[in-house]
């Protein structure tokens, strides 16, 4: 059986993916499920930043700490090392897929896909917006967090369309 090893990506690495993987690496451990999870931006703007301050306050309300987070670029070797590589919206899906090397091996998919009813939906940016928009990322990447430990606990290679 192998150990799934998860990336969450959007465009900064500093808002949304740092709270998919705190809610990953929380429904995870209170699964007693092992997984690896990292998060990664497909811009290079904030590499090395802790996390947005709205995010580390989320974060922190659910009982994880992100504030050692630092944002970093998906790289090439990322497609070959982790198992699924989940892009928190659309335009990051299509970013994730230009420029995957030839030698990709892990599932590309939308997060949100692996939750039902959400097919084809985007994480919204919270990036200009309030306090309210970083709790509803964390409900947003918390919904996919319980789906995907779920899915992951009963089929660890399980494919995203
Ligand atoms: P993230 O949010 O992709 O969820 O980390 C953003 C962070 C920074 C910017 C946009 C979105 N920005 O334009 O700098």
């Amino acid at each position: 059986m192998i150990m799934p090893r998860v990336l969450f990506v959007c465009l900064g690495n500093i808002c949304r993916s740092p709270l998919a993987e705190a809610a990953f690496h929380k429904a995870a451990d209170d699964a007693g499920f092992k997984a690896e999870a990292d998060s990664a931006g497909t811009a290079a703007y904030h590499i090395g930043m802790a996390p947005d301050p709205r995010s580390i306050a989320e974060a922190a309300r659910h009982g994880v700490d992100i504030s050692r987070y630092a944002a970093r670029q998906i790289t090439n070797t990322d497609y070959i090392t982790f198992t699924h590589i989940f892009a928190l919206d659309q335009e990051n899906l299509r970013d994730i897929r230009q420029r995957a090397p030839h030698e990709a091996t892990a599932l590309i998919g939308l997060l949100l896909d692996v939750v039902p009813r959400r097919s084809n939906e985007s994480v919204a940016d919270p990036y200009y917006g309030s306090a309210q928009d970083f709790a509803a990322t964390w409900r947003d990447v918390d919904a996919a967090a319980q789906s995907l430990v779920s899915q992951l606990r009963k089929t660890p290679e399980f494919g995203i369309r």
